[in-house]
This record gives structure tokens, sequence and C-alpha cells, in this order.
């Protein structure tokens, strides 16, 4: 269970002359993703309906992500009181849903499940601790580094998950790469993109999937240093069953750092 509550941060802190905006915009998109952990945690207890120590381990997990987004958006009222959390949730909700009535992985077993999770925990905490580390404003930097720590936590309690599964499903390492590949593809997908959309844009304004996913990488990319790369590299390269900390996470860590800068400076440029 977690170690922390809304009442553990010290909202007095709050300096609204250090909010960035840009940042702001992505925190508001986190916030829902995050808040939106109870369908994710639906969709686990599905997959894993025979393996109770999953289930058990996914109900508190959820609930901890869900904490995430109701920290993360009580942050975003102080920086900018305008903004309706309740209404730009519903409006994501009605816009982006995961496939609930799924009885099965959509990773094409338990195992590959547990990869993909191990992906996405992977890239959240990354993501916050680079967050933790960019921003001066004090509130949000106690929130991310207690978010970065939970999410810490939720990679090692799936990766002790995936090692179990293993040994019932039988994954190769090149079906554990492929599985790890394509839901980092995905990251930059529609679930964020469509939380960017319902987040920041005024309410007549149409959907674009790669618009939207690019305002938000393009606030998210120029965040992360080499130490949050490396970290991240080293957490993908176990999950696959490889040496996390050999030759192969250098020159992983270099073309990860190398593709970030890159896109960046794209993204700059085109002033979405
Ligand atoms: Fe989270
Ligand atoms: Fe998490």
């Amino acid at each position: 269970m977690g170690n922390w509550t809304l009442d553990s941060i010290a909202w007095d802190r709050f300096d609204g002359s250090k909010v960035d905006p840009e940042i702001l915009r992505n925190i508001k998109a986190a916030a829902m993703v995050e808040r939106n952990g109870a369908d994710y945690g639906t969709y686990l207890g599905r997959v894993f309906v025979d393996d109770p120590m999953v289930v058990e381990d996914v109900d508190r997990w959820a609930v901890e992500e869900i904490q995430h987004g109701m920290a993360l958006g009580r942050w975003v009222q102080l920086a900018d009181p305008a903004w309706n959390f309740d209404a730009a949730f519903e409006r994501f909700r009605r816009g982006y849903r995961l496939p609930l009535e799924a009885t099965a992985s959509v990773r094409g077993s338990q195992a590959g499940e547990m990869m993909a999770r191990c992906i996405v925990e992977t890239g959240t905490s990354s993501y916050y601790s680079a967050l933790r580390d960019a921003t001066d404003e004090p509130v949000l930097k106690q929130i991310c580094a207690r978010i970065a720590a939970d999410e810490f936590r939720h990679y090692k309690l799936f990766y002790d998950h995936l090692r179990r599964c293993l040994k019932r499903d039988r994954l190769s390492r090149w079906s554990r790469l492929r599985i790890g590949w394509s839901r980092l593809a995905e990251s930059e997908d529609d679930e964020l993109a469509y939380a960017y959309f319902a987040a920041n844009e005024p309410a007549d304004a149409v959907y674009d999937r790669k618009r939207y996913r690019e305002a938000y990488a393009r606030r998210a990319y120029p965040l992360y240093r080499r130490t949050h790369v490396q970290r991240a590299m080293a957490m993908v390269l176990k999950a696959v069953g490889l040496e996390p900390q050999g030759r192969l996470n250098t020159l992983m860590t270099r073309a990860g750092l190398w593709f970030l800068r890159r896109r960046s400076s794209q993204l700059a440029a085109s002033g979405l």
C-alpha cells in the first residue's frame, strides 16, 4: 500500500511564480490518465481472474494510480484556479475507453501483459523523475518525487509477477522485446494525446491524434536527462531478461538521448 496521502503534501509551500505554463499543460493531461487508473484495474482484474495474487495487488495499485491523478489535479487547480478537473475528466472519459470487455490480455498472454506493465511503469517512473528534477515549483517537486517513488515500486511489483508468469507462459526474450517495443511505441499514442486535448483545448476544438501527441511530447521530451534515460533503459533490459547495466545499456541510452533531443528540436520548431 502507498505510504502517503494528499495530506502528506505541504500544499502551503505552493509558489505560483515558479509555475511553468508549458509544464502545466502536460500535468493537466497526466492528472487525467492517472485518475483513470480504476479502468486499468478492471481490465487487469479480468485478464488475471485466475490469479488472486495479481488481483489483490492490482486493486491496491489502482488506488495509488488514482491518488497520483488526484494529487496532480489538485496542484493544477492551485496553478490555474479556472481549470475544472471534473469537467475535463468527464470529457476525457467520453472520448477514450480501454478494452474493458476483454477477458484475455491484448498482449497475447499474462506474461505479455506483465511485460507491457513493466514498460508503462518504466515510462512513468522516468517521466516523474524528470519532472521532479526539471520543476522549480516546490509543491510539484514534492508530488513528482512521491509519484516517481510509487512508479518504481509498481515496476518492481509487476516485474515480480512477470517472473512468476514466465514460469507458466514461457515467453522468449525476443517476444518480450517485441511486446516491450510495441508498448513503447504506444506511449506516443492515443491515451496521452487525447488527455492533452481534453485537458487543454476549447470545447469546439477538433481532436487530431498526431497534433496533440506532438504537443505533449514537445513539452515532455526536453525534460529528460541522461540519468533518467539510463535508469529507464536498465529497467527495460531487466524486464526483457538481459543484463541491465552492460554495453547494451550504454548504447540504448545514447540512442534514447539522441532520439529525445532530435525530436525535441523538431517539435520546438513546429510551434504546437
Ligand atoms: Fe501513476
Ligand atoms: Fe504506476
